[in-house]
């Protein structure tokens, strides 16, 4: 058996292990670009697109996709996966706290709580800076957070496997661990072992995020100025607004460039 810490260092295995609910998150993206944008949506900016999961999907309905993430081999992993649909985008290895595009998009999004890499309100500032930068007036950038539905054990772990062809999958992952609450910043936790053949491989990884509290990031957003708040979500469904929800376990937030 091998095992590896490295981040996000086993691309193939990430995309099967999380191909999970990703239909229903496009058609909801799709839904919000049509829906809340005040400009026609045709090119979409991924951030932290990781392997692809929501790029290449929408890169299949016929938009055309940029994508930003930290990790060059999941850009890598994005390009072949592109190529190989005969789609063209742009893939940028940047941070997503300091990135500059060549042309303006109409749409934004940021999915898996992927923000949670901002440890600090600056970096987090910084990056909705960015992204206000890169996205066009009446445009629209859409993300999701996890977020913290108790207070006194908010951490929450699930474990699934996937099969794809003769490889099995098998992923356990864990967030809001160790919750620091001054800093709000958690650890999170992902095993994913992988069957094919007889032979086991083991990837793991653990890395810090941090969790904003919904009036937190709505007083982050005002402070950063040139969005405006659209409205907010416990799940990828129309409508499923926040307030309704007693113990939500994410809010997907939907900004308006201005
Ligand atoms: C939880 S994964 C989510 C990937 C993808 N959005 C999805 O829905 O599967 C987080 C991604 O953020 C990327 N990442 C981490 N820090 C980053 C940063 N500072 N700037 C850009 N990407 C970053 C990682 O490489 C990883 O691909």
């Amino acid at each position: 058996m091998t095992s590896r810490y490295r981040q996000y260092a086993a691309p193939h295995l990430y995309e099967i292990a999380f191909d999970t609910n990703r239909k229903l998150e496009v058609d909801f993206l799709v839904h919000c670009f049509k829906r809340h944008a005040t400009i026609p949506v045709s090119r979409v900016l991924d951030i932290a697109c990781g392997t692809g999961p929501h790029l290449i999907r929408l890169a299949d309905r016929g938009y055309q996709m940029s994508g930003l993430d930290l990790s060059a081999e999941n850009i890598a992993f994005v390009k072949q996966r592109l190529a190989a649909k005969g789609h063209r985008g742009e893939l940028i290895v940047g941070d997503m706290s300091d990135f500059r595009l060549e042309r303006p998009v109409d749409a934004a999004i940021c999915m898996q709580d992927s923000q949670g890499h901002m440890l600090t309100n600056a970096r987090l500032l910084a990056h909705l800076r960015a992204v206000a930068r890169a996205v066009k007036r009446g445009g629209l950038y859409v993300f999701d957070r996890y977020m913290a539905s108790s207070w006194t054990n908010p951490a929450r772990s699930w474990s699934w496997s996937k099969r794809r062809g003769r490889l099995i999958v098998r992923a356990s992952f864990s967030a809001l661990n160790d919750v620091d609450p001054v800093s709000q910043i958690f650890r999170e936790r992902m095993t994913l072992e992988a069957i094919e053949n007889g032979t086991r491989r083991l990837y793991r990884q653990s890395h810090l995020s941090r969790m904003v509290f919904p009036q937190e990031l709505r007083a982050l957003v005002e402070l950063v100025g040139g969005f405006e708040f659209v409205q907010w979500f416990f799940g990828f469904k129309r409508h499923q607004v926040l307030e309704r929800s007693r113990h939500p376990l994410m809010m997907v937030v939907v900004l308006r460039k201005t």
